[in-house]
């Protein structure tokens, strides 16, 4: 069927362990960029957690690293929506190394909140597929009240 109007649309977002100190500069930003913050929650990651939630990264030299530090500190988990919300938060977030973002992306989140191509400050799925895999990591169905956030209209 064909949609008019506007197509809103739900992405995963996270702060890491080293941004979380800054949440209240990120969240503003991200209000002011026009996303509605409809879930969020501060959880510390275990080791299976993060492996898991990196699973296409298996095999890759930095994953180690990359686990270490996203256990190294609580992280913040948020369920954001927006026209075009996967695209337009990576928009927002900047390239993957936060040194390359200073160039290309100066106003972007890794570029004024991450050290580098490791240390990036903050996370975004990458696809429609991949938000709903993460967001039912962080976000799962729960036998307690589940709240149930604004549903995109998008399809999948
Ligand atoms: P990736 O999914 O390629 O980037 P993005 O977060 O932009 O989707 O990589 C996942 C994370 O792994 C990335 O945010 C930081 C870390 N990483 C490194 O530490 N070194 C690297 O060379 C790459 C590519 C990623
Ligand atoms: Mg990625």
């Amino acid at each position: 069927h064909v949609h008019l109007g506007i197509v809103m649309q739900r992405t995963f977002a996270m702060l890491k362990p080293d941004a979380v100190e800054k949440m209240g500069q990120i969240l503003k930003l991200i209000i002011e960029n026009g996303f509605k913050v409809t879930k969020l929650k501060m959880v510390q990651m275990t080791k299976e957690h993060a492996l898991e939630f990196y699973a296409e990264h298996k095999g890759k030299p930095f994953l180690p690293f990359l686990v270490e530090y996203m256990t190294s500190g609580p992280v913040i988990a948020m369920e954001l929506l927006a026209e075009n919300g996967v695209a337009k938060w990576r928009e927002l977030l900047g390239p993957t190394d936060s040194e390359q973002a200073r160039k290309d992306a100066p106003g972007s989140i890794r570029a004024r909140f991450g050290k580098d191509k490791s240390l990036n400050a903050a996370h975004g799925s990458d696809s429609c597929i991949s938000a709903e895999r993460e967001l039912n990591i962080f976000f799962p169905m729960s036998r307690i009240a589940q709240y149930e956030s604004p549903r995109s209209t998008a399809t999948f």
